[in-house]
């Protein structure tokens, strides 16, 4: 340890003359201070914030002419969904069971480009030839939820979100009849065996009746 004292408790401090009307009367551990007014700028700066809470006030809780949190999640949510499209629509009033499965060259080329396209995403997680990759093969014969129409069409409207799949794979409506063209087209793969196919989930398949 150095003998050096920072401050020698014999010498009093020295205050210069115009320092003594600044001078409080308390004293810690021989340091003294000195009561110096604020810097302008720091003072107005806290002026401006006050006279900005007035403000602040009456805009959004007395007058109310700006949105609160609830009404700007509203507007925000309406902006996405006129963006995005919405998946809590009335609920479609055709019967899916009603439904038959199109064989029709054209409502397969429609259902492959819906499969196909990045708006629903599907590749990304069932793989470019339905053979699996997050989500499972869906060209096999063996299913988790259902392997006839109006099952696959109610597993793709509704999704899986618990298990990793937006309804509509990324949450974008389709109408009825592009969920059954493409719905149809996954029926049409059966039995393609594409290469690289992903394995099943043994214990929560079954076969495929139809
Ligand atoms: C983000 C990943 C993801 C996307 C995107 C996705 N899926 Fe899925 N899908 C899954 C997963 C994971 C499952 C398995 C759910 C389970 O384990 O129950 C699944 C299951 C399914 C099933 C049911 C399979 C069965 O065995 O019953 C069908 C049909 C299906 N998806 C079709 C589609 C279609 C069509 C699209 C595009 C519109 C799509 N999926 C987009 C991940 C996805």
């Amino acid at each position: 340890m150095s003998d050096k004292k920072i401050h020698d408790d014999n010498k009093p401090n020295i205050i210069l003359d115009d320092e003594r009307d600044l001078l409080m009367d308390h004293e810690y551990d021989g340091i003294q201070e000195l009561d110096n007014p604020m810097p302008p700028w720091w003072l107005y700066g806290f002026y401006f914030t006050i006279a900005l809470s007035v403000v602040y006030l009456l805009y959004y809780d007395i007058l109310g002419i700006g949105p609160d949190q609830h009404e700007e999640y509203q507007r925000e949510v309406a902006a996405a969904a006129e963006r995005y499209g919405t998946t809590d629509e009335p609920e479609s009033i055709v019967n899916f069971a009603d439904l038959e499965v199109l064989m029709d060259a054209e409502s397969l080329l429609a259902g492959r480009q819906i499969y196909e396209s990045p708006r629903n995403l599907c590749t990304t997680c069932h793989g470019q030839n339905a053979q699996g990759l997050v989500g499972p093969d869906l060209t096999n014969n063996l299913w988790k939820h259902g392997c006839d129409l109006e099952s696959i069409m109610i597993s793709i409207k509704d999704g899986f979100p618990q298990r990793g799949m937006p309804a509509y794979g990324s949450g974008q409506r389709l109408d009825d009849l592009q969920l059954q063209q493409l719905s149809s087209y996954i029926i049409s793969l059966r039995g393609t065996n594409p290469a690289g196919a992903k394995a099943p989930d043994m214990s929560r398949s079954v076969e495929c009746e139809i």
